[in-house]
């Protein structure tokens, strides 16, 4: 039924650049910028916070401005219209990912109140988790979420499987231990305590000593040997939780703004009946890895996120820029 929205288009736009900020980023790198025009945002890749080791062709760059676009259609879904978009519309200039505006009038349904009251509340987790379930109807719910928006979302049942996943996370992860120039990369946009950066994990968002999980999923470093991070979080979550793979037919830029579209309406959903998720990927930024992983596990479908989600109690920090610094 059409009404009168909520609040005027210019309100909605605002209130899209407002909540794209909270969308998850690989490192909390955001990048991304937004450009207003009228009433149309024009959203941007900013390459320049692109992570040149581990993520040279920009794919998790794409996703996570996948992540910031579904969050604008979602607050403009709010604001009471109907989000027009145009995904990447001049092949000249690639950095512009997507072009959105307040469509129709169109009063906001339940799901997107649901979903849109999580955008500022989710966070991710870094640890193993409670052994609370997670309801299998949820999962079933965020499969067909993630399909909406042009992803595959497989839960790992197979206890094998879920091993493999597992044994190849903690090998990237050592491996990219060793190397330097990884290692560099995460110590850049790694946050001492008490830091006022608004971007990159701060140690508020990890804890210091997690317990393992069995099997054990490898976090990232972000504390490299300084032992930060807070706490040593819940002694007894060392539930995996539930493991699941999002995959996209394709491996195209477009494939990878669908593929952060699909992972946050995902994690909204889930973050709506109180379930997060942890990220391990890893595995995917090595080319060889993510190839035997798509052979063996995907199908042949290139995966995109490797996640564990289930319920946590812990409390986690997140920063974000300002959106005076996101305007281009
Ligand atoms: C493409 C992508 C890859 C990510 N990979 C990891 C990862 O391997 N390990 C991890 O702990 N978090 C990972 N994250 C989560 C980000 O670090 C997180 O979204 C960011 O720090 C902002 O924090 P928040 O999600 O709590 O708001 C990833 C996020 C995205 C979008």
């Amino acid at each position: 039924m059409n009404r009168p929205a909520s609040r005027s288009p210019k309100a909605a736009v605002e209130a899209a650049v407002e909540a794209a900020r909270w969308a998850p980023s690989v490192h909390n790198t955001q990048p991304w910028t937004f450009a207003v025009t009228g009433e149309e945002i024009s959203l941007r890749a900013d390459t320049e916070r692109k992570l040149r080791v581990s993520d040279a062709e920009g794919r998790e760059l794409l996703i996570s401005c996948g992540a910031a676009l579904f969050t604008m259609r979602t607050a403009i879904r709010r604001a009471g219209y109907e989000p027009v978009v145009r995904v990447m519309p001049d092949p000249d200039r690639p950095a512009l990912l997507a072009v959105v505006k307040p469509g129709a009038a169109v009063e906001p349904d339940e799901g997107v109140s649901l979903l849109a009251a999580e955008i500022e509340r989710r966070r991710t987790h870094r640890a193993g988790f409670t052994g609370l379930p997670v309801p299998e109807r949820l999962v079933e719910a965020l499969v067909k979420g993630a399909q909406a928006e042009g992803g595959r979302l497989t839960p790992v049942a197979a206890p094998d499987a879920v091993a493999v996943l597992a044994a190849l996370t903690r090998a990237a992860q050592a491996v990219q231990a060793q190397d330097r120039r990884f290692s560099l990369e995460v110590i850049r946009w790694a946050r001492p305590p008490g830091s006022k950066r608004a971007d990159g994990v701060p140690a508020g968002a990890y804890p210091r000593e997690p317990a393992p999980t069995e099997p054990h999923f490898a976090q990232r470093d972000y504390s490299w040997r300084h032992g930060w991070g807070s706490g040593n979080g819940d002694p007894g979550a060392t539930s995996t939780g539930v493991v699941a793979v999002l995959t996209t037919p394709g491996d195209t830029p477009e494939d990878w703004l669908a593929a952060g579209q699909s992972l946050q309406r995902v994690l909204l959903h889930a973050s709506a009946y109180g379930v997060s998720a942890a990220f391990h990927t890893q595995v995917l930024e090595m080319s060889h890895l993510r190839e035997f992983l798509r052979e063996e596990l995907c199908s042949g479908e290139y995966p995109q996120m490797i996640m564990r989600l289930g319920i946590t109690f812990d409390d986690k920090d997140a920063v974000r820029r300002p959106v005076e610094d996101l305007l281009g």
